[in-house]
Formats: structure tokens, C-alpha cells, sequence
């Protein structure tokens, strides 16, 4: 039996198509309450991960559970786990309502759950109509509406932006968040940040395969380090200058301006002031969010190492991350206490002392593994 968490805990996953290696030990784990996000460019792995978690695809090394057991040994699998993945066969010819209704049926819901789910997600007024007519973001509302049908306390969506509108959009915002706020869990998965920023309190990053960042996402902000850019007609002078006043981290730009980081405007100013540097512009910049999941995924076509690996242990185990798996700096290369791991090791990533509910690092069956 399961253990009715709502975790999705995935531990050293792999999968291999081939000489392809689409998914390279990866680890985390998925909260309830909360939405996390499932990031990577086009090709990191995520539908082959969600896939593996969804038991559609084997692993060629490691394990995902949900509620504690592989998604094989759910029992009723609907009733925990509403999925939405890519490609969905809809019959063009079948109305909405309909379509909704074979897939009740196959789950062991009675018809009720249908207009239930249809008034969900926006979709009562188009029940009567033929899927085949329907545009991409109605298909999407109607992949999530079958996804609903068994009443789920996780769910699992694959890119389910994608062909939503700006409302569209704003509407699964609205819709995940309430589902989370019912202390349900969700996990999403999208190339991009921008889309979903809104929407997830959590992410994991992925980047060929590989665990690039998984925390919360205001952790990923508030460890974006500000920068002072200082146009002078002296740079060198001002840099000596900040220099003395132990101001270490100053870089010049291409177009000649001193970036200075780890000092707030106002010493900055002060130092110029007193070095008699007049300055002609001063401004206090802080990367955005789809600047560091740029940096954080950068390369995946690129061959080469694999991104610095930062898996930090799962919300609520162990001690806080150390000075090693906090986020990037939001500006030049990984600092050197992000060494590329090939293959990322397991440290940070290790069960808890005394965690029942974790699974064992390598093998054997977790605690409650036996079916239900
Ligand atoms: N059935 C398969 N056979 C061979 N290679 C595969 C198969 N499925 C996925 N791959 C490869 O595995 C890698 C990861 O693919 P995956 O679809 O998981 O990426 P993704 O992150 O979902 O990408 P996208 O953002 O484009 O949806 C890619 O190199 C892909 O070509
Ligand atoms: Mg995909």
C-alpha cells in the first residue's frame, strides 16, 4: 500500500536510449503543498524523467517513487496521479464530454466526476463540441480535465503551457496554485522560466541529464549578488581606489565600464568621491532569473562537461545547504567551490539519519515497498 505522503521522491535515476544517455543519475524529490517546477532546455531529459516516474519508461539505474512506491504498485493509480504528457491521441470526432467519459469508465469513476472535471477547467461551455475542433489550449484543458477525473492528490504536467495563451497561462497559474493550496502536489516541466516563474515555489534544473539547481525559487533569487556598474572617465584609478577600501571583486566590461560587486552604490560613490574619480553613470544591476537559467543550462549542446551539479538535500532533511550548493552567483564563470562532477555524486543528496520514508541510496526496497 502506499503511503498516501503525495512525495515523488526520484533517487539516481538513469536511462539510457542507446548511446543516447537522456537522463544521468538524477535526484530529487517532490513536495506536496507546493508547485515545483521541472526545468531544462529542449532535450534535458524531462519527458523521459516524468515518464520514468509515471512507470512508462524503465530506468536503466535507479528508482522513482510515488507515495513511497513505484508507480506499478499504486493500486489506483488515477486516484493519486493525474498526468498530462505531451502528444495526446484525442479522437477528433468525439466531443469533449465523451472523450471525458472513456476515460471515466477506464479509471472506475462514475460519469458525474466529468462535468466536474469539464467545469475545472474552464471547458463546461465546450462540452457538447467535437474534440477535432478544438484549438491547442482547449486541448490542453482537456488533457488536464482527464487528468482531474480521478480526484488526484499529485499531479504530474508535462510542458502544459505550451499553446496557452497569456490568460491561458494565467488561468493554470490559478488552477495549480489552488490545487497545491488543497496540500495536493504538483510537478510541471518547462523549457522555460519565464512561463512559469509565476506559478512554482519550487524548481529543479536540469541540464543534459544532469541536476543543475533545485531549491526554492526565492532561494534562486536571493542569491542573486547585485552588481555596481561604474562609468568613470578613470577606471584604473577607481578600481586601486575600491581596492584599498577592500573592495575586491571588480571586473572590467568590454565597453570599458568597472563592474564591482560585493559593495553597495553608495561606497562605491564614496570611494570615488574621495580618489577624486568624477563619474558619469552608476547603476545597481541584478541578473534576472532567465539570465541564471540561461547560465545554469548553458552548453547543452555544447558537448564537454556536464553543468555543476547542485543537489541539495530535499525540503525538511538535513542540515541548510553549505556554502557549496547555495545558488550561483548570478555573474561570470561557476566560483571554484562548484567543481563539474562527472557523474554528480551522491553526497549532499544522501537519506536522512532515521527518515523511514527515504529510500535506500542504492537498491533494495524502501521501508514500505510490498505492494498494497
Ligand atoms: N524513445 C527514445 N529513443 C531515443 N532517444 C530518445 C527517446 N526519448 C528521448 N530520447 C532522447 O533523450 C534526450 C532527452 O529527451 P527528452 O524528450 O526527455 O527531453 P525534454 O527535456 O523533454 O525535451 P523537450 O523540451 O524538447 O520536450 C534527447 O536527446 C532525446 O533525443
Ligand atoms: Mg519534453
Amino acid at each position: 500500500m502506499h503511503d498516501g505522503s503525495g512525495r515523488i521522491i526520484v533517487n539516481q535515476i538513469s536511462k539510457r536510449f542507446g548511446s543516447v544517455a537522456a537522463v544521468n543519475g538524477l535526484s530529487f524529490s517532490v513536495e506536496p503543498g507546493v508547485v515545483t517546477g521541472f526545468l531544462g532546455p529542449n532535450g534535458s531529459g524531462k519527458t523521459t524523467t516524468l515518464r520514468m516516474v509515471l512507470g512508462l519508461v524503465r530506468p536503466t539505474a535507479g528508482q522513482a517513487l510515488i507515495n513511497g512506491v513505484p508507480f506499478g504498485r499504486l493500486g489506483e493509480p488515477a486516484k493519486v496521479v493525474g498526468a498530462v504528457l505531451e502528444a495526446q491521441g484525442f479522437h477528433p470526432s468525439r466531443t469533449a464530454r465523451n472523450h471525458l467519459r472513456v476515460c471515466a469508465a477506464a479509471i472506475g469513476v462514475p460519469d458525474q466526476a466529468v462535468d466536474h472535471a469539464l467545469g475545472s477547467v474552464g471547458l463546461a461551455e465546450a462540452a457538447a463540441r467535437k474534440v477535432g475542433g478544438f484549438s491547442l489550449g482547449m486541448k490542453q484543458r482537456l488533457a488536464l480535465a482527464a487528468a482531474l477525473l480521478g480526484n488526484p492528490q499529485i499531479l504530474v504536467l508535462d510542458e502544459p503551457a505550451n499553446g496557452l495563451d497569456p490568460e491561458g497561462i494565467a488561468w493554470l497559474r490559478t488552477f495549480l496554485r489552488g490545487f497545491a493550496a488543497q496540500g495536493r502536489s504538483v510537478l510541471i516541466s518547462s523549457h522555460l522560466l519565464a512561463e512559469v516563474e509565476q506559478t512554482v515555489d519550487h524548481v529543479i534544473v536540469i541540464s543534459r541529464g544532469y541536476t543543475a539547481y533545485q531549491g526554492s525559487l526565492d532561494q534562486l533569487r536571493a542569491g542573486q549578488r547585485a552588481r555596481v556598474l561604474v562609468r568613470c572617465p578613470d577606471p584604473a584609478r577607481l578600481a586601486e581606489a575600491l581596492s584599498k577600501a577592500d573592495v575586491l571583486e571588480i571586473d572590467t566590461l568590454p565597453d570599458g565600464r568597472l563592474a564591482v560587486t560585493g559593495a553597495p552604490l553608495q561606497k562605491v560613490a564614496e570611494t570615488a568621491l574621495e580618489a577624486g574619480v568624477p563619474i558619469y553613470e552608476l547603476t545597481e544591476e541584478r541578473a534576472d532569473l532567465e539570465q541564471v537559467f540561461l547560465r545554469l543550462t548553458s552548453g547543452q549542446f555544447a558537448g564537454g562537461q556536464p553543468p555543476f551539479a547542485q543537489q541539495g538535500p530535499p525540503p525538511g532533511y538535513g542540515p541548510p545547504p553549505g556554502p557549496g550548493y547555495g545558488p550561483p552567483s548570478g555573474y561570470g564563470p561557476p566560483p571554484g567551490q562548484y567543481p563539474p562532477q562527472h557523474p554528480p555524486q551522491p553526497g549532499p543528496y544522501g537519506p536522512p539519519p532515521g527518515s523511514g520514508q527515504y529510500p535506500p541510496a542504492q537498491g533494495g526496497p524502501p521501508p514500505n515497498w510490498g505492494g498494497r
